[in-house]
């Protein structure tokens, strides 16, 4: 058999438990937040009032902070492009009501509040150029991206484990940072989202954890060759008005390991915590290739550590368009 079959067989076997994976790590919409239990309800007599705090909060977080925030919401918003890259996933088939393609509608269904809850945080703060992040997010759906996974499902599955605890860390550090001034609102907003980003990330783990059960070295060396070609942030394509694809993202980067929101350090941790949580170390039956793939991912952590070290990271601030005159 060979291994694109055996693939499938692996995604039919995973999908029979689909009904347990969609109740343990997805929460029933009818009581899950929503971006206007967050935002203030433009029917209150105290709206404008509310909005006033909101603006006066955003003025104090440093310019570096609200940029790395503009970007983390056009992130959220490309939500079309992921969406119609998991559903092209080999194994998964959008024309089945259950299984696999239900749980992309339903991760997508829950991602859908991030972008809408950021965004309306974003316009009422008054310290956005709309119009300018709007044309990044139109931008960044129609400029793509390429993951590297192609339609396999075992990359695809290590490339959103590391990308949920990814964001996890990023919104989290989001909400602590705005907390220190006092910024409660947006604290909890990047609070609730950084949840439902570990869920996520929790559920993906779990797709791999099963698969290295069933399909040991495959899984191995879809692991190890994600890792070679680096995992790429899904806005790595961004741009700006007059820019050309993926000339904002470098900035973008450098904003958020200047504000720590997002740094070098924390990529090898979601390694290291991925190579423990999978258990590398200790898999076994694996054939002489996904041998090793094991050697290179467990060794990894500490070259990237060596490399790390040598990185700069630009200390003078970009000047996005996304701000206001
Ligand atoms: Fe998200
Ligand atoms: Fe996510």
């Amino acid at each position: 058999m060979n291994s694109s079959n055996v693939r499938l067989e692996v995604m039919q076997t995973i999908e029979k438990t689909m009904d347990e994976i969609l109740t343990k790590y997805l929460k029933p919409i009818e009581t899950n937040w929503q971006p206007a239990d967050l935002l203030p309800d433009a029917r209150d007599e105290n709206f404008f009032e509310e909005v006033r705090e909101i603006q006066a909060l955003a003025k104090d977080m440093s310019y570096d902070l609200f940029a790395v925030l503009i970007g983390d919401t056009i992130t959220e918003e490309a939500l079309p492009t992921y969406e119609a890259w998991l559903m092209d996933i080999e194994g998964v088939n959008q024309y089945e009501k259950k299984g696999w393609s239900q749980w992309v509608r339903a991760w997508t269904a829950e991602e859908n509040r991030h972008g809408d809850l950021l965004n309306k945080y974003l316009y009422l703060s008054g310290r956005v150029n709309m119009r300018e992040m709007e044309t990044s997010t139109q931008y960044l759906i129609n400029d793509g991206f390429d993951l590297q996974t192609g339609r396999d499902p075992y990359r695809s599955f290590i490339y959103t484990s590391f990308q949920e605890l990814a964001t996890n860390i990023s919104h989290r550090r989001v909400a602590s940072l705005s907390k220190k001034t006092g910024n409660h609102r947006l604290a909890k907003i990047c609070g609730v989202i950084a949840a439902d980003e570990a869920r996520h990330a929790r559920a993906y783990i779990s797709f791999v954890k099963h698969i290295l059960e069933l399909d040991a070295s495959e899984m191995m060396l879809a692991f190890g060759d994600m890792m070679k070609k680096k995992i790429v942030m899904p806005a790595h394509c961004l741009r700006e008005t007059g820019g050309e694809i993926g000339s904002l993202f470098a900035h973008f980067s450098d904003a958020a390991q200047r504000t720590m929101v997002y740094t070098t350090h924390d990529y090898i941790e979601i390694l290291e915590s991925l190579l423990v949580k999978w258990d590398i170390e200790n898999i076994t039956g694996l054939n002489d290739s996904a041998e090793k793939a094991r050697d290179y991912v467990m060794a990894l952590p500490k070259r990237l550590q060596r490399i790390s070290k040598r990185m700069k990271v630009p200390q003078k601030e970009y000047e996005f368009k996304w701000f206001a005159v």
